[in-house]
C-alpha cells in the first residue's frame, strides 16, 4: 500500500484464477460415413489417420458469435452469475472482417460498456487469450475475465478439399478468470507462448486480408479456403507443443511425472499420442474428445476442459498441462491445479 495513492496489490495476489467454464455445439453431426458418400476418403481413412469420427458443424445461419454467446453464458452461470469486466474471445473465424466478435457478445450476453475485443493465434488462441486475461487482471483492468474460443472453422473450408473437410469441426468453449492468489487451486501457472512467421505458409488463408485482397485481380476462389501442410504440421505439432510443455513445467516448478492429465490441443489423436510420449506421460493420463468433434481450433481446448469436467475426467486437485500449436505458427503451454467440484 502506498501512503497516499490507491491500495496496490503483490503480483501473487493478482493471479487469475478459474472459476467458471460451459461450452457449446451446434446439434448437427457429420460421420465419417456421410463425408465418405461425398469426397474421396474412407471412414476407416478418417478414424486411423486423426482419431475422429464424427464433427459438429454450424449450419448456414449461425455465425462464430452464435456459439460464443451460448457457450459464454454457460460458463457466466458456472460462475455463479456476478460482473465481469473484460471479454477477450479467441477466434479464427470472426463474424466480420470489421469489427472485432468480441464486443457484439459481450453486448448480446448483456455487458455494454465493458472491454471487448478478439485475439487471433488459430489453434493456440485460447491459450494466447489466457495470458492476456491474466495480463487484465495482473494489470488491475479487470477483477473477473470472461475468456470464450469460439470457432466456425467449416465456413473457411473448400468443401470438395478431403484433406481438410475431415479434420475440422465447429464449437465453443468458454472459462471465467476471477483475480486470486497464485498459490490456490485454478490459478493459472505462468502461460509459454511462441511463434515463428518465417513458417506462415504451412496453414494459411491466402486471400481476403490486406495482402491479397478478395475483390483483387489474384483472387480465385481457392485462395479464400484454408489449406494446410498436413504432414509438416504434423511434425511440428509434436515438437513445439512438446518443449512447450516442457517449459509450462518446469515455470510452475513442477515436474512431467506429477502431471496428472494432458489436455492437449484436439489437432490429432496420433498428435496428442506423440506428444504424450516424447513427455513420457502415459496414454491413460491423455484427455480426448477429439473423436467425436475433430479439430476446433482455438476452441479445442476449453471445450474439452468443459466436457473432461462434466463427465468427471477431470477431479478437485488434479494437476493438469494444457500445450497447443496452430497457425502463425503459434504454439504455448500452461499449468493449473483442478480447482473445486462446482465447476462444468
Ligand atoms: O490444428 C493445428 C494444426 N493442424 C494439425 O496439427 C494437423 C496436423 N496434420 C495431420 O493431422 C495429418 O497430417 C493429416 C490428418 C492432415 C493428414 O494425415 P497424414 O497421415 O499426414 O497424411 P498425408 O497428408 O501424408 O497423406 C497421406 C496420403 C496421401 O496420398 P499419397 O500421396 O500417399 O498417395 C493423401 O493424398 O493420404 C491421402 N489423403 C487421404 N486419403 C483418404 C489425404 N487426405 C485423405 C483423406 N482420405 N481424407
Amino acid at each position: 500500500m502506498t501512503a497516499d495513492g490507491p491500495p496496490t496489490t503483490a503480483p501473487a495476489d493478482r493471479a487469475a484464477v478459474l472459476c467458471g467454464l460451459g461450452h457449446w455445439l451446434p446439434p448437427t453431426v457429420v460421420t465419417n460415413e456421410e463425408l465418405s458418400s461425398r469426397l474421396d476418403t474412407s471412414e476407416e481413412w478418417i478414424r486411423s489417420r486423426t482419431g475422429i469420427s464424427t464433427r459438429h458443424l454450424a449450419g448456414p445461419n449461425t455465425a462464430t458469435s452464435d456459439l460464443a454467446v451460448e457457450a459464454g453464458a454457460r460458463a457466466l452461470k458456472s460462475a455463479g452469475g456476478g460482473e465481469v469486466q473484460a471479454l477477450v474471445l479467441a477466434t479464427t473465424t470472426p463474424d466480420h472482417p470489421c469489427p472485432a466478435t468480441a464486443p457484439d457478445v459481450a453486448a448480446r450476453l448483456g455487458m455494454t460498456g465493458i472491454a471487448a475485443f478478439d485475439v487471433s493465434a488459430v489453434c493456440t488462441g485460447f491459450l494466447y487469450g489466457l495470458a492476456t486475461a491474466a495480463g487484465l487482471i495482473a494489470a488491475g483492468t479487470a477483477e473477473r475475465v470472461l475468456l470464450i474460443a469460439a470457432e466456425t472453422f467449416s465456413t473457411l473450408l473448400d468443401p470438395q478439399d478431403r484433406t481438410t473437410v475431415p479434420i475440422f469441426g465447429d464449437g465453443a468453449g468458454a472459462v471465467v478468470l476471477r483475480r486470486g492468489s497464485a498459490e490456490e487451486p485454478g490459478a493459472i501457472g505462468p502461460v509459454v507462448l511462441g511463434s515463428d512467421g518465417g513458417r506462415r505458409e504451412l496453414i494459411a488463408v491466402d486471400a481476403g486480408g490486406s495482402r491479397r485482397r478478395a475483390d483483387g485481380p489474384a483472387d480465385t476462389a481457392p485462395d479464400g479456403y484454408f489449406r494446410m501442410r498436413g504432414r509438416e504440421v504434423f511434425r511440428q505439432a509434436v515438437e513445439r507443443m512438446g518443449e512447450a510443455s516442457r517449459s509450462a513445467v518446469a515455470a510452475a516448478g513442477w515436474s512431467l511425472e506429477t502431471v496428472d492429465r494432458l489436455v492437449a490441443h484436439q489437432a490429432n489423436a496420433r498428435i496428442t499420442s506423440f506428444v504424450a510420449s516424447e513427455l513420457d506421460i502415459p496414454t491413460a493420463r491423455c484427455v480426448h474428445n477429439i473423436g467425436r468433434v475433430g479439430n476446433t481450433a482455438a476452441a479445442s481446448i476449453p471445450l474439452l476442459l468443459s466436457q473432461a469436467a462434466q463427465d468427471g475426467t477431470l477431479t478437485p486437485g488434479h494437476r493438469v498441462l494444457m500445450t497447443a500449436f496452430g497457425g502463425g505458427l503459434t504454439w504455448g503451454a500452461t499449468t493449473l491445479v483442478w480447482p473445486g467440484p462446482d465447476l462444468g
